[in-house]
C-alpha cells in the first residue's frame, strides 16, 4: 500500500529558508556518532521511516553505531524500510562485494531490519531499464525517502553519479569512471575485477529525499568536500547539487574539512545552533 507522503523538500522550501549545514568534528568516530544520531532522531520521530543507505567505507561506523543503539534497546527499527543508493551491474548476488551482500552484512543483519523492507537496485536484471523504473516506483510507493545517507567520491560523485551526470537524473545505468574503479579496487582482489557499470539513484532521485546527510572522513576527501560545499553548482561535481537541498547536513572530520575556507562560520553556526532550528 502506498504510504502517505509527507512534505516534499520543495514544499518545505516554501516556509523555511533551507540551507546546507556543515558540521566539522574532531575525528571519524565523532562523525559516525553525530550522523547516527541524526538517523536515530528521524527514526524515533517517524517509526516507519524510509531510510536511504550508502555503501563504501564512509558509512560503516554509522551502521555499527545504529546497531549498538538497537542492541541497547534505544532504537526500534522494526518498521523501518530502506533503499540502497546503488549496485554494480553484472556482479553475482552472492559476491561479497555486491552491494546487496554488503547491505545485508553491514546493515540488515546487524540492525535486525526486516529483509523484506530492504531494497537494493537489481544489477542482474535482464531488463536493466525496467529494473531502474521499478526501483523509482518502489521508492515512491514507500512514500519517498525520509533521510538519505551519502558518501562522496574523490571525484565529487554521490551515489554513482559521476562527474557530468545530469543534475535531474533518475535511477539509471551509469559507466563508472576510471577514478572510481581505482578508488574501489581495494574491495576486490584485482583492480580489473571492479565492475565497469552500475545502477545508481539519480541526482534528482537523491534530491527528492526529505533530508540528506553526507559524511566524509580523511584528507583524501578534502578537495571533493570543498568543491561540493563551496564551489559552483555543477555537474562536474555532482555533490554540489546538495547546495539546492533545503535540509542537507555535511558531517566531516577535520581532515575532510581541511580545504574549506568558511570554517569559522560553520563552527560558530553549529556551536550556537538555536533549539528551534531543524535538527
Ligand atoms: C556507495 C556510493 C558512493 C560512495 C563513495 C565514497 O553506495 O554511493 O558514492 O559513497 O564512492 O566511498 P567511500 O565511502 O568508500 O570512500
Amino acid at each position: 500500500m502506498r504510504r502517505e507522503r509527507r512534505h516534499s523538500p520543495m514544499q518545505l522550501d516554501r516556509y523555511s529558508e533551507g540551507s546546507m549545514e556543515v558540521i566539522i568534528l574532531p575525528d571519524a568516530a565523532r562523525v559516525a556518532e553525530v550522523a547516527a544520531a541524526q538517523f536515530a532522531d528521524v527514526i524515533r520521530s517517524t517509526p516507519d521511516a524510509v531510510i536511504g543507505l550508502a555503501t563504501g567505507s564512509s558509512p560503516l561506523d554509522i551502521y555499527a553505531r545504529l546497531a549498538e543503539l538497537v542492541r541497547a534497546g534505544e532504537l526500534d527499527v522494526s518498521r523501518v524500510s530502506a533503499f540502497a543508493l546503488d549496485e554494480y551491474v553484472g556482479i553475482p548476488e552472492d559476491h561479497p562485494e555486491s552491494y546487496v551482500s554488503v547491505i545485508r552484512r553491514e546493515v540488515t543483519e546487524p540492525l535486525g531490519l526486516d529483509p523484506s523492507r530492504v531494497h537494493v537496485p537489481d544489477g542482474r536484471a535482464a531488463d536493466i531499464e525496467r529494473a531502474c523504473d521499478e526501483y523509482e516506483a518502489a521508492i515512491a510507493a514507500a512514500g519517498g525517502i525520509d533521510v538519505q545517507l551519502l558518501g562522496i567520491g574523490t571525484n565529487g560523485h554521490v551515489g554513482f553519479n559521476e562527474p557530468s551526470s545530469s543534475l535531474r537524473s533518475r535511477t539509471r545505468i551509469k559507466t563508472l569512471t576510471r577514478r572510481t574503479r581505482v578508488d574501489n579496487a581495494r574491495f576486490f582482489e584485482r583492480p580489473d575485477q571492479v565492475p565497469t557499470h552500475c545502477i545508481t539513484q539519480g541526482l534528482g532521485t537523491i534530491m527528492d529525499a526529505r533530508r540528506l546527510v553526507l559524511v566524509a572522513q580523511g584528507e583524501h576527501k578534502a578537495a571533493a568536500v570543498a568543491a561540493a560545499v563551496e564551489g559552483p553548482v555543477t555537474a562536474m561535481c555532482p555533490a554540489s547539487i546538495l547546495q539546492f537541498h533545503p535540509h542537507a547536513s555535511v558531517v566531516v572530520d577535520e581532515a575532510a574539512a581541511s580545504a574549506l575556507t568558511n570554517t569559522e562560520y560553520y563552527r560558530h553556526t553549529y556551536e550556537n545552533k538555536p533549539p528551534w532550528q531543524h535538527p
